[in-house]
């Protein structure tokens, strides 16, 4: 077992580095859910480094204080460099008309250089969204796959023949690699994946886990799925694609857990504060995502674990004869509940 105490301390004290300056000049950057913690620290390093920043939020006023931090951060305030966006991804409707906006939208209009799919949140209480599921497995899991399969099709087609390949960065997490598989392809025989996990009943009531490790691990699946897609014709890479971990960053993420008991929130507190990274440290990684050669596709980019340690790792979860098989289960459930809710998908296949 690898300990994580002092390469997370390593992590807090030596970041990653940042590109030289200008070295998104002239980009586009997406970055959903920038209103806070590492999507607004990643806006404002893609800024600084010359890019023209479209940022998500739920609601515009406080995208409109983001886009403002950012601007004065940066020192580029009035230069109409930063945009705000809005993007619910509690509803499959708000991923659908967000993408459709963006397309004719005066700061989407050359294409993206580099879509972040960073929004999230933890649970600690049962919550449905609009569409009936839990809302981590929702915004995690469906919207952020359904987001990525929009955001793919629309990115090739912007830039295909060019000589670089745009980035499309999901964000998941080191604790992927904590659910036991083996009890999933129970579920899958019975009433399914995604609905196991959607039964409230089997929902992990006042805990983060493993209800936000399970929403990650089946994005890590889909996303496996949608790098595959990603790929061009002689062996070019039409978009970039990869995962990437932050590490522990001291965020609000947590706020769910406030209504957690005084003791639960204390401990949280000080294990984020103690062993947590700076969001602007944390976001570091996104950056080097965004940076990655078409070598790197569907290359998952973190800095706790050594290649060869996370290839031990991931095992149980990712590589085993188990692991294929729930990986291909989720995924066809995945893509069914899509296709089946959001019609824009289909259209995709046939314009494809
Ligand atoms: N912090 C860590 O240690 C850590 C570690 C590994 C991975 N991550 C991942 O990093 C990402 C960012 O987390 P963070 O730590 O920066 O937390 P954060 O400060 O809470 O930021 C989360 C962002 O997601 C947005 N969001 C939440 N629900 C949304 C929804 N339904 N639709 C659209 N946007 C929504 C929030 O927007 P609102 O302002 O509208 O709420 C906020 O901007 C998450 O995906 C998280 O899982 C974090």
């Amino acid at each position: 077992m690898v300990s994580l105490f002092p390469r997370r301390l390593r992590d807090k004290i030596w970041p990653e580095p940042l590109p030289p300056l200008a070295s998104f000049k002239g980009q586009t950057v997406l970055v959903t859910g920038a209103t806070s913690g590492l999507g607004l620290a990643a806006a404002v390093h893609f800024a600084t480094s010359g890019a023209r920043v479209i940022l998500t939020s739920r609601s515009l006023s406080q995208g409109s204080s983001a886009k403002e931090h950012v601007e004065q951060r940066v020192g580029i305030v009035g230069q109409g460099k930063v945009h705000v966006m809005e993007l619910d991804m509690s509803r499959y409707s708000s991923c659908v008309s967000f993408v459709d906006q963006l397309k004719h939208s005066e700061a989407g209009h050359t294409g993206l250089d580099v879509a972040v799919l960073n929004a999230g949140l933890v649970n600690v209480d049962f919550v449905q969204s609009p569409e009936g599921w839990e809302q981590t497995i929702q915004v995690h899991t469906l919207s952020t796959v359904l987001l990525g399969l929009l955001l793919l099709h629309w990115m090739r087609l912007k830039r295909k023949g060019e000589p670089k390949p745009p980035h499309l960065v999901f964000v998941t997490s080191r604790k992927h690699l904590l659910p036991d598989v083996t009890a999933w392809m129970k579920w899958s025989t019975q009433e399914g994946i995604l609905q196991h996990l959607n039964d409230e009943r089997n929902w992990a009531s006042g805990e983060i886990d493993p209800n936000y490790s399970e929403s990650k691990l089946m994005l890590t699946y889909a996303v496996e799925q949608i790098c595959k897609r990603a790929a061009g014709s002689n062996e070019r890479v039409d978009v970039i694609v990869n995962t990437v971990c932050p590490g522990l960053v001291n965020t609000d993420l947590g706020r769910s857990v406030s209504k957690m008991s005084w003791l639960m929130r204390l401990f949280v507190s000080i294990y984020f504060s103690v062993l947590g990274k700076s969001a602007d440290y944390g976001a570091r990684s996104y950056v080097a995502a965004a940076r990655t050669s078409e070598d790197e596709h569907g290359k998952y980019v973190q800095s706790i674990y050594t290649d060869e340690e996370y290839r031990h790792l991931a095992i149980p979860n990712v590589t085993s004869n188990t692991a294929v098989r729930v990986k291909k289960m989720v995924w066809n459930e995945i893509i069914t509940e899509l296709e089946d809710k959001v019609p824009a998908l289909k259209d995709l296949k046939d314009s494809a």
